[in-house]
């Protein structure tokens, strides 16, 4: 059976990144995963990659079946994921072009389903939605800012000029519509997680044009996706040792009601 130590959801330009890929379809008892998952090899490490809005960006961030994609992944063994994602910035700290891993999430969905928990006391911590020993990883690669907030938005539409002005005042830095509830069945399914998150625009709330349109959005990434593969490619030669970490330990003990394959 084919098996994957490391996960890469994010765009779809990421194909040619690994090495001899072999695609996997699986069920899952969450129904169908966003698409495909295509194994390879990076730098030796096995490393799976699923494109989060599937085969030719047919799905938008609110018809993700999160559940099915985190637990598809860890049924390949995966242990640590590498979330690549689009950004709209919140504040003049940061500028399109910029990759900044965040270390705080807020939920600003509607509606998704962001549990696996059916039944039982099983409440995941969550305080620090992202993996510290990753966060740590990207810390020393040069190039990249660790650190920030990300608000998660419902969309598909873009934020109101007053919800953007809004979510600047909390002193939020980063907004996107998939980082949630991604991040948090990450961790139920005890895996490590971190976003990688490329700036393509500025939010209406903080730029003085007509607000963000999705074509700046979509060539701003198209223009990043290499520099994203190499900062992607050299954090994977230096993953942590996934043993161990509290994103896994959190759970020994518990019963948790729910299978992590
Ligand atoms: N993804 C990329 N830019 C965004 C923005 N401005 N708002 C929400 N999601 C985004």
């Amino acid at each position: 059976m084919t098996r994957a130590e490391v996960a890469i959801i994010g765009g779809t330009g990421f194909y040619e990144f690994l090495s001899d890929p072999e695609q996997v379809e699986l069920s899952t008892p969450y129904g169908d995963a966003s698409g495909p998952v295509s194994v390879g090899t990076v730098g030796g490490t096995r490393v799976a990659f699923l494109p989060r809005h599937g085969a030719g960006h047919a799905l938008p961030p609110h018809r993700i079946n999160y559940r099915a994609n985190l637990w598809l992944l860890r049924s390949l063994g995966v242990r640590q994921v590498l979330a690549p994602c689009a950004v709209g910035g919140l504040s003049p700290v940061v500028t399109p072009g910029d990759l900044v891993v965040p270390d705080q999430l807020v939920d600003r969905t509607s509606g998704r389903v962001q549990t696996f928990v059916e039944e039982g006391a099983v409440h995941v911590p969550f305080a620090d939605p992202y993996c510290s020993r990753l966060l740590d990883t990207f810390r020393v690669r040069d190039g990249v800012t660790v650190g920030g907030t990300m608000v998660v938005v419902e969309g598909p539409r873009f934020s109101t000029r007053a919800e953007s002005q809004h979510y600047a005042a909390q002193g939020w830095s980063l907004i996107n519509m998939t980082g949630h509830p991604e991040a948090v069945l990450a961790r139920e399914m005890r895996l490590c997680y971190a976003a990688l998150a490329l700036v393509t625009d500025m939010d209406a709330g903080i730029e003085q044009g007509a607000g963000v349109g999705q074509d700046e959005v979509f060539a701003l990434f198209a223009a990043n996706v290499e520099r994203l593969k190499s900062t992607l490619g050299s954090i994977i030669a230096s993953l942590p040792d996934p043993d161990g970490c509290t994103c896994s330990t959190w759970a020994d003990g518990i019963e948790l009601g729910y299978d992590v394959p």
